[in-house]
């Protein structure tokens, strides 16, 4: 199988997980990016039996109302009761980095307001350290330069992403040569840092549920 096709077998598998809550009037929440759009896909099927979806980005709101599914404001929606997304990176704690398609702010809001968290990757995506895949941070444009010089300060390379402002109007920081050990303990370092809006490491708020596309299927696990 190749990414694609394990992208669309972790969408059919977030299908399984929701489908218990079906015929309940729920609003879901869901993500941003290739495998997260692969779910929304397949979701379209079943938009008779949920109200509707909470988006983590402008992206994904355009396509889920390309579908016929009705978007709410996550203020209207309260607690949702499952939020599914993708990631960069995950470990074996669950621990991710996000933020690769620059949503990670509101995708980390609409997680912090979710009973459950479940990430979907395909195999790629699975490592035993964070931070190979650069972390991405989303910055005030005015402390731009001000927070690369505290990341560099804490051991990374960051770059400027050009040209990428976020759905908030800020831009995002990529920090390179920074192996997080501590994922915990470095995301509140991070959010520590005036200027920082979010950072893209989502572990004190990880995944509840993995499924993980594997060419023997798709491994679920919690
Ligand atoms: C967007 C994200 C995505 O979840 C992450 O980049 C994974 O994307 P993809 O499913 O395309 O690999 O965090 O900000």
């Amino acid at each position: 199988m190749n990414q694609d096709d394990l992208k669309d077998a972790v969408a059919a598998a977030a299908l399984d997980e929701i489908r218990p809550l079906l015929g309940q009037n729920i609003i879901i929440g869901v993500g941003t990016g290739s495998t997260a759009n692969r779910f929304i896909d397949q979701l379209a099927g079943l938009r008779s039996d949920f109200r509707g979806a909470v988006a983590s980005s402008e992206a994904t709101a355009a396509r889920l109302k390309g579908h016929g599914i009705d978007t709410f404001e996550l203020n209207e929606a309260g607690t949702l009761p499952v939020y599914i997304d993708g990631a960069d990176e995950v470990n074996a704690h669950f621990h991710m980095i996000k933020g690769g398609g620059a949503a990670l702010t509101r995708e980390k809001v609409v997680a912090a307001c979710s009973e459950r968290f479940v990430c979907i990757a395909d195999a790629s995506k699975r490592v035993e350290r964070l931070g190979d895949f650069p972390l991405p941070i989303e910055v005030i444009p005015m402390a731009r330069s001000y927070v690369a010089r505290e990341l560099v300060k804490l051991g990374a390379d960051p770059v400027y992403r050009e040209g990428v402002v976020t759905d908030n109007g800020n831009q995002i920081l990529d920090c390179y040569e920074f192996m997080i050990d501590d994922p915990v303990a470095m995301e509140a370092r991070l959010n520590a840092i005036v200027g920082i809006v979010t950072n893209g490491l989502f572990a004190a708020r990880g995944a509840d549920v993995l499924l993980l596309g594997t060419d023997r299927g798709v491994e679920r696990s919690t």
